[in-house]
């Protein structure tokens, strides 16, 4: 486990987006798992402009998102397929049937999350995986409680993540109670993982998922156990862990 502290956001996510960077830089082909989140989205900024500057070309690349809301259809504006066209996608060159997202609105969910694993595994599986973290120590959607053996599910979300996600409705009652997710185990086949989170209210989950033993309360925990994980932090969330 590799742990980075950072003092700025923009230091943090230059060095985010440095990950991205390699990774293509030795694989134009690269499979790409990404979040959604207030946290990345300094790191997408840094990929826009190296892409305007004609540094990276995503051409080639297949993206896969890690959650979907439960309801909120694609081109809704809260959606997270919405959120990465916002803050990604429509500003680079990524080919459009290489983007997948899992869908809030199916018939058949037990189907569509089967497909979506086949889907990762058919792509040659996720070289570098972005992760940010709940306050509540979840990765994706996996909310305290989901079994690290987990594949592409859906959850009911937790109180807190409600409350924590209000910020982007008009109001708490606005939250879907429900997301698509991909599983802790779906996140732990990543080749790399890098997991970012900044400020206090996050000092909490980063000292569960990088000191306390690993366990289901605390989803983060698991990547203790992934052979390529690296933390990238900044000095705030840091702030309670006791090996610094
Ligand atoms: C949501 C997403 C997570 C994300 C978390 C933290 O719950 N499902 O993937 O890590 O929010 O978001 P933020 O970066 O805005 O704190």
């Amino acid at each position: 486990m590799n742990i980075i502290i950072l003092d700025t956001y923009k230091e943090l996510s230059i060095r985010g987006a440095g990950f991205f960077i390699q990774t293509l830089a030795s694989n134009p082909t690269a499979v790409l798992g990404l979040a959604t989140g207030s946290t990345p989205i300094g790191v997408y900024q840094q990929l826009i402009e190296q892409y305007q500057a004609g540094q990276l070309d995503f051409s080639a690349v297949t993206t896969f998102n890690l959650d979907e809301y439960i309801g909120l259809h694609r081109d809704h504006p809260q959606s997270y397929y919405s959120f990465m066209q916002q803050e990604l996608f429509q500003h680079i060159n990524i080919s459009p049937d290489r983007i997948h997202v899992p869908s809030g609105v199916e018939d058949n969910f037990g189907a569509h999350c089967q497909w979506y694993e086949d889907a990762i595994i058919a792509a040659g599986g996720i070289d570098l995986q972005i992760l940010g973290i709940g306050t509540d120590g979840h990765i994706a959607f996996n909310e305290p409680g989901t079994a690290l053996g987990s594949r592409t599910h859906l959850t009911d979300l937790d109180q807190q993540t409600i409350i924590d996600n209000a910020r982007f409705f008009d109001s708490a009652d606005n939250v879907p109670r429900r997301a698509i997710t991909m599983g802790v185990a779906t996140i732990m086949d990543a080749r790399e993982v890098i997991l970012l989170a900044t400020g206090e209210n996050k000092a909490v989950a980063i000292q569960a998922a990088i000191e306390s033993p690993v366990g289901s309360e605390c989803t983060a925990s698991a990547l203790q156990n992934h052979p390529n994980v690296t933390f990238l932090l900044d000095p705030a969330a840091a702030s309670l862990l006791t090996n610094q």
